[in-house]
């Protein structure tokens, strides 16, 4: 059994992903409101790597129901319907909506899972939901990875403290030292140190100082929410959908 924690996609090889089960974590905020927005009802969302992109992508598409959605240092890139706060993803504003998004680390993070042989979303947010898949894949084929987004390619103790979480989950009170690398043993000691208390990490966090200090505190606070967007994304042939959509 394997069952790995990457704390950032930095240095990730497309063989480090290829065959496996990957779960990325970007809980500040991409997966968040990525869930927040399949939860109020997006047909799907399609991660891209910039701004240029996501515009040259929507030009090509040409469809009313499109939305732009991304930030750049948190805050909303100019001229986008969405920036990325899940209290944005309003069923109002999304539902029915297919939305291209560019976000600075949580794009990269799933971007760079691509290749592998299936990839979910995971936060706060749908912890139980990827928990419980987490845990049916790791006893099915013996190997998860957890890719955290981390921060401008480093270390961010939010995703470590989530993927710290999801762990624990799939291990579903198993003991499997032997199989877990050293991130996956740090993130298992941050669930010690904190418990379940979700703000702590989360505020504490270089990201979550940073949203805090621009005025985003309520998107700290939702992103805490355990199980408050009860859906279960899956990203294949490059979106982002609900993994029930998933034609077999
Ligand atoms: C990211 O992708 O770096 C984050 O989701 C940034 C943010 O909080 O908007």
């Amino acid at each position: 059994m394997k069952l790995e924690v990457a704390f950032s996609p930095v240095g990730l090889h497309p063989d480090d992903v290829r065959g496996r089960t990957v779960f990325v974590i970007d809980i500040l905020r991409a997966t968040t409101a990525m869930c927040a927005a399949l939860h109020h009802g997006a047909k799907a969302l399609i991660p891209v790597a910039s701004t240029e992109e996501a515009l040259r992508l929507a030009q090509t598409i040409g469809s009313d129901d499109l939305l732009l959605a991304g930030e750049k240092n948190c805050v909303r890139i100019p001229g986008f319907a969405l920036g990325n706060s899940p209290l944005e993803m309003t069923e109002g504003a999304v539902r029915g909506k297919t939305i291209v998004v560019t976000t600075t680390n949580g794009t990269k993070a799933l971007l760079a899972a691509q290749g592998a042989r299936a990839v979910y979303l995971a936060c706060a947010g749908n912890l139980s939901l990827a928990g419980e898949r987490a845990r049916e894949l790791l006893e099915q084929d013996g190997d998860i990875l957890i890719l955290c987004a981390g921060r401008e390619g480093a270390f961010g103790l939010e995703d470590a403290y989530c993927a710290g979480r999801l762990a624990q989950a799939a291990l579903g009170g198993r003991r499997a030292r032997r199989a877990l690398n050293d991130a996956a043993v740090a993130s298992l000691d941050l669930v010690r140190r904190y418990g379940d208390r979700w703000e702590r990490p989360l505020a504490r966090s270089g990201a979550g100082r940073e949203l805090i200090r621009l005025g985003f505190k309520a998107d700290v606070l939702d992103a805490a929410r355990l199980d408050a967007y009860p859906v279960l994304p899956h990203f294949h042939e490059r979106r982002v959908t609900l993994a029930s959509q998933l034609v077999s």
